[in-house]
């Protein structure tokens, strides 16, 4: 009989405060609180089944992977771990992993991606196909996501939907994930902005070991717990208005720690800023409530409300860019299915 396959699809996310730096790396403790909205539509589905060549396959947008390839890995070294963290050697794995959406646009794949893995090896290996079978075998999302987290730091980010904190607390045991509101608390659009989708020639792990040498970091430090705050507030209210300058402020503040090591770390592109300044102009000229983030590349992340999307969308049509339309999203999926296909 053909092994149970199993079915983790999990949801990436994108920050509105940053996690960028980190306190210890190989604990993968953060040097700062982050916050993030979980996307609807940017997503990883991976299937998975015990493996019968005895060592672990996987494939990726339905190509095998080499062992030696970077991502192959990087997702290899998480199983182990996983393995590990589970206290007995598990079985080889089956893996076929994909995303929803294109690799290299800004969207951050390594999130949805871990956090996908995990959930999925660990329901694998537990024979546990749905999140009741999972809490019985004494396995808590929490869990889930402080694991993830070895995988990729802003995977334990994509455990919930809605907006989502980490908080680095006093140490690696006691970091934590956490859901703060549901996606039903507040309707947010975000339109991926493509200014260029050409891979970045420095991974957000390679430029986190750097945060430390920039002498704008502990600045930044100091300032966060304030700017966490307003934010956390304006959230609470659904207040655009006061979360929007904020989203900004963050996205240029950790943009200008990349920038201001040696060497720099530069992911942002000519267009980038003349597309920060347009954004800006919309809003104080046209009245277009838009804002911005950025994560670790060249593209902006569109933050509005949907009654502002159209004009927004109309005028990046007019402006000949290109984008992807996502917004705000529940968490991720678990379950079995021998032959059954995505949606
Ligand atoms: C800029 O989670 O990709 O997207 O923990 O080394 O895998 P590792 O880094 P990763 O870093 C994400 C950085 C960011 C900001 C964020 O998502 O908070």
């Amino acid at each position: 009989m053909a092994p149970d396959v199993y079915l983790a699809e999990a949801p990436s996310n994108i920050a509105f405060l940053k996690y960028w730096g980190k306190a210890d790396a190989a604990a993968q403790w953060p040097a700062n609180d982050s916050l993030s909205m979980t996307l609807r539509h940017a997503r990883t589905q991976t299937r998975l089944q015990r493996s019968a060549s005895g060592h672990h396959e996987i494939h990726f947008e339905g190509k095998r992977l080499a062992a030696q390839d970077p991502f192959a890995q990087k997702m290899l070294r998480h199983l182990t771990f996983l393995s590990e963290a589970l206290e007995e050697s598990q079985v080889p794995l089956h893996i076929d992993t994909h995303n929803t959406f294109p690799a290299s646009c800004g969207i951050a794949s390594s999130a949805s991606g871990m956090a996908a893995l995990t959930i999925g090896a660990v329901a694998c290996w537990l024979e546990a196909s749905s999140w009741e079978a999972l809490t019985n075998k004494g396995i808590s999302r929490a869990q889930l996501a402080s694991w993830a987290r070895r995988g990729s730091g802003s995977a334990c980010r994509s455990l919930w939907g809605g907006f989502v904190v980490w908080e680095a607390a006093a140490g690696p045991a006691s970091q934590r994930a956490y859901p703060l509101f549901p996606s039903a608390h507040w309707d947010l659009c975000d339109t991926l902005l493509l200014v260029s989708t050409a891979p970045k020639s420095v991974s957000s792990s390679q430029g986190h070991t750097t945060a430390w040498e920039s002498p704008l970091f502990l600045p930044r430090l100091s300032g966060l717990p304030t700017r966490k705050r307003a934010m956390l507030e304006a959230l609470a209210d659904c207040n655009l208005a006061q979360l929007g300058p904020l989203l900004e402020q963050e996205a240029l503040e950790m943009h200008s720690i990349m920038l201001s090591v040696v060497p720099p770390i530069v992911y942002l592109l000519p267009q980038t800023a003349s597309w920060i300044v347009q954004i800006r102009r919309w809003r104080q000229e046209e009245g277009l409530e838009v804002y911005f983030t950025i994560d670790a590349g060249p593209n902006l992340h569109l933050i509005c409300e949907p009654s502002t999307q159209p004009a927004l969308l109309a005028r990046l049509a007019q402006a000949g860019a290109q984008w992807l339309e996502d917004g705000i999203g529940e968490g991720p999926t678990l379950g079995m299915g021998r032959n059954k296909k995505w949606e």
